[in-house]
């Protein structure tokens, strides 16, 4: 099923719960909430106070995602001030199967991303515990840049992945999803949509941007259910 994640790094911080609640209204069903700490990425963004503050205003699933070395030290923190999904960067972590453990006996469910160059074997053995897998369209640590068609093979042989897991894990994908990209990245079979630049770009309002965007990927996923279902899908696209 296909569900948009706004991320909050592009959201206005001047008056961030109004914009959290706003996409709310809109019919998120996911908040993405990006953990930058200097270290793993270039770039700091904000952490537990900032997260703890917006989620009483809010009943949307509390999309974390963590680009923090050594992830594991911070779960417990993270959980506690609300976040539903934590992700962690298997590259961030020094032993990745314990780290997912670790999240699921905190209670909350337990995603793994992977950056641009990391192979899908990262994910291969993880696949019988983790409830998602974000496959990262552009290098982490910022807002508003390029998506990277080249990943599209990668969404492809993940999606096949979890299909012969036979597990219900979800596909997320991050980094430059905006109209001109949501289709090919839900036909190579995403079905979780982080989009930042693409709904807080005062272009339109939170609220028309979000309903833009989602229309496209249900269409998109319409087209996918027309051609008999994701795995012939997985297999036309990869005979391109
Ligand atoms: C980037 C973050 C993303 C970011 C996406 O490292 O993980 O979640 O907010 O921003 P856009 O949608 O603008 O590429
Ligand atoms: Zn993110």
């Amino acid at each position: 099923m296909i569900k948009l994640a706004p991320s909050i790094l592009s959201a206005d911080f001047s008056h961030l719960g109004q914009d959290v609640m706003e996409c709310e209204k809109a019919g998120a069903e996911l908040l993405h909430i990006d953990v930058m700490d200097g270290m793993f990425v270039p770039s700091i963004s904000f952490g537990m106070p900032v997260i703890r503050a917006i989620r009483p205003l809010s009943s949307m699933t509390f999309d974390v995602h963590m680009m923090v070395q050594d992830p594991e030290r911070y779960v417990e923190e993270i959980a506690r001030c609300g976040a539903d999904i934590i992700t962690v960067h298997a590259e961030a972590c020094r032993h990745l199967d314990s780290c997912i453990q670790k999240i699921h006996s905190l209670g909350r469910k337990a995603g793994i991303a992977i950056d641009p160059a990391t192979p899908v074997s990262a994910v291969k053995y993880e696949l019988y515990q983790a409830d998602m897998i974000l496959v990262m369209t552009v290098n982490p640590g910022f807002g508003g840049q390029k998506y990277l068609s080249e990943m599209n093979t990668k969404i492809l042989k993940i999606r096949e992945m979890i299909r012969e897991s036979g597990r219900d894990i979800d596909l997320e994908v991050d980094g430059g999803i905006n109209p001109a990209t949501v289709e090919e990245a839900v036909h190579s079979g995403a079905n979780v949509l982080v989009c930042g630049s693409g709904v807080f770009n005062k272009k339109a309002s939170i609220g028309e941007n979000i309903e833009i965007m989602t229309a496209l990927a249900r269409k998109a996923a319409g087209e996918i259910a027309e051609n008999d279902g994701n795995a012939n899908v997985c297999e036309n696209e990869e005979n391109r």
